[in-house]
């Protein structure tokens, strides 16, 4: 048995000590039967589970943990499965967003307080990728993610459909009579015809793509459907390898550099990825000390190009992505922009793991000199509005309202939003835009994806497919239309977004990164006087401590008191 002095792993502080603290951690452990060999010595590999039943997106992943464990006996390694609170996109109320911060808590803690040596994160739903990686960063331990992948193409009535994509067309064409309520049953299950996550380049792909953009997983994981044997594979060689990180004491910060991040920022904008990745984004760096802001984005993602012809950008889905070649395709076409010496998790820099890719399918990954369109990345929009700013996809957007002026009608709320949009006295045309308020980070609380208002009926009817909407909220990654989101600050806490009326005129011009509300200053300032802010809507548990503590969205929607890390090291024992 080895001593506590002179110890390789981490884990040894509690198997291998010749004392009763050594007892009490092995003898429990021996309850499932494992001999002292197999925990002794070794990395101790842990196996975040995000797997739930109430997260169809990560249903799958139960089984993919033993795939991980596999890999991990294989390669000299000794794994444990913890599970964490995960966060169904499609089920959860009022928004997952509001729990983001409090599983990366769960993660940060379950990992610091046990015999961990390095861990594997599984992941797939929107907000498990971030919250998982968050709290891992506050660890810093020797981490790999395996993406639990998108589903097969959706496929109804001879066409592809892609996953929430579609459940937006549909919303607009119910309202309108185009589709009937069977339809819309029929639909359902077609859509969703496999395990695995959206497979649209919604926020769960967006946030795959970008977590192989940083390195942080083995090469060309992010698109492989999950039903994909491929799969498999790639979980069981990722078992193997976080077993050799753990042996190399390749730390989360060898990976997770300014570099690493500029790269993310760019792909992201190159696969046409969700608005929601500056955010998660931005968090991550924040748990990781690389200093990333608002900016950043505006700087390095908006000049890049769209190569990536997938929904709601585009016309095809992830099946179709994987089969093109995947996210290493683009990352070697885009290779003079990116900083491609950043290190990954195989030990390889992110050139030398893409130098080889091949794209098989140029309408679904366009080449860099010809691309889908130019400058398509997330844009940054600054003014009187959104001081600490805003942002748009233009991707996803209409090219004529890219530079509008028009007149606001203003919902005070999401409720005030659902009774009057239909009703037919609402005085709107399609040169309006459309205003939200009290859907931000303080405001609902916690963000939700609801900046992509449904357009009033009698527009819908009259052939109108989009106008300028703005809030402080949210949009789905698989949604689109020109919203401007994520104003900050939000009109919760008194931006001037809350002093809005109807009938301001709003001016949006994307083209010079600016959204303007035209009032006179001294107008808003008398506007102020009369302003006072919302009541909290809770005063206890966690969601009171989330108001008090949350971030605007250009600074990621984290807890400031979580920002940092705290390392890996415990000083004191349980007895
Ligand atoms: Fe889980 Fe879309 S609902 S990824």
């Amino acid at each position: 048995m080895k001593e506590k002095q002179g110890a390789r792993f981490r884990s040894e502080e509690w198997f291998g000590q010749a004392d009763k603290m050594g007892f009490v951690h092995r003898s429990w452990l021996r309850n499932q039967g494992h001999p002292s060999h197999m925990f002794q010595g070794k990395p101790v590999i842990g196996i975040c589970n995000t797997w739930s039943d109430l997260t169809p997106c990560n249903a799958h992943l139960r089984d993919f943990a033993e795939i991980v464990k596999r890999g991990v006996y294989e390669a000299g390694g000794f794994p444990l499965e913890f599970p964490v609170m995960s966060l169904g996109e499609t089920m959860m109320k009022p928004t997952t967003m509001l729990w983001r911060n409090l599983v990366s808590m769960d993660v940060e803690e379950t990992i610091r307080a046990n015999p961990l040596d390095a861990v594997v994160l599984l992941t797939g739903c929107d907000k498990t990728t971030p919250s998982t990686l968050m709290g891992a960063c506050s660890v810093g331990l020797p981490t790999i993610i395996v993406p639990g992948g998108p589903m097969l193409n959706g496929k109804w009535r001879g066409q592809d459909v892609g996953s929430g994509t579609l459940a937006w067309q549909l919303s607009d064409e119910l309202k309108t009579g185009d589709v009937t309520p069977e339809a819309l049953l029929e639909a359902e299950s077609c859509m969703s015809r496999s395990a695995g996550h959206c497979m649209t380049m919604g926020t769960a792909s967006s946030m795959a793509c970008t977590v192989e953009a940083l390195g942080l997983t083995l090469p060309g994981a992010a698109a492989i459907p999950a039903v994909d044997s491929r799969k498999k594979v790639m979980a069981h060689l990722s078992g193997m390898r976080i077993v050799e990180m753990a042996r190399e004491g390749l730390a989360l910060s060898k990976i997770l550099t300014r570099e690493a991040f500029e790269n993310a920022i760019k792909i992201n904008a190159a696969v046409g990825g969700s608005t929601n990745v500056m955010i998660h984004l931005t968090a991550i760096a924040g748990r990781i000390g690389v200093s990333l802001d608002i900016d950043d984005f505006g700087r390095l993602g908006s000049q890049m190009p769209l190569l990536v012809n997938l929904m709601p950008a585009g016309r095809y889905l992830m099946e179709d992505f994987y089969y093109a070649g995947g996210l290493p395709a683009v990352i070697r076409e885009l290779g003079q922009h990116l900083h491609t010496g950043a290190l990954t998790v195989n030990g390889k820099t992110i050139g030398e793991n893409c130098r080889s890719a091949e794209c098989y399918n140029r309408e679904v990954i366009a080449p860099l000199d010809s691309p889908l369109k130019e400058h398509a990345g997330i844009a940054v929009l600054k003014g009187n509005l959104c001081p600490d700013g805003a942002v748009i996809k233009p991707s996803a957007a209409t090219d004529r309202l890219m530079q509008h002026t028009g007149r606001a009608v203003v919902f005070e709320t999401i409720e005030d939003y659902h009774s009057r949009v239909d009703d037919p006295a609402l005085d709107i045309d399609e040169t309006c835009v459309m205003v939200l308020k009290g859907v931000g980070p303080v405001g609902y609380p916690g963000m939700p994806e609801v900046g992509n208002m449904v357009l009033p009926r009698k527009l819908l009817e009259k052939g109108i497919k989009d106008m300028v909407r703005i809030s402080d909220g949210r949009m789905s990654g698989t949604a689109y239309g020109t919203v401007v989101l994520h104003i900050s600050p939000e009109s919760a806490i008194g931006g001037n977004l809350a002093l809005v009326q109807d009938g301001d005129l709003i001016a949006l011009d994307v083209p010079n990164k600016s959204l303007a509300l035209l009032v006179p200053e001294e107008e808003l300032a008398e506007r102020r006087k009369r302003w006072s802010p919302p009541k909290p809507a809770s005063d206890r548990g966690y969601v009171s401590l989330y108001i008090q503590n949350v971030e605007q969205a250009g600074l990621g929607c984290d807890l400031g008191f979580l920002k940092g890390s705290s390392g890996h090291e415990v000083s004191r024992d349980l007895h």
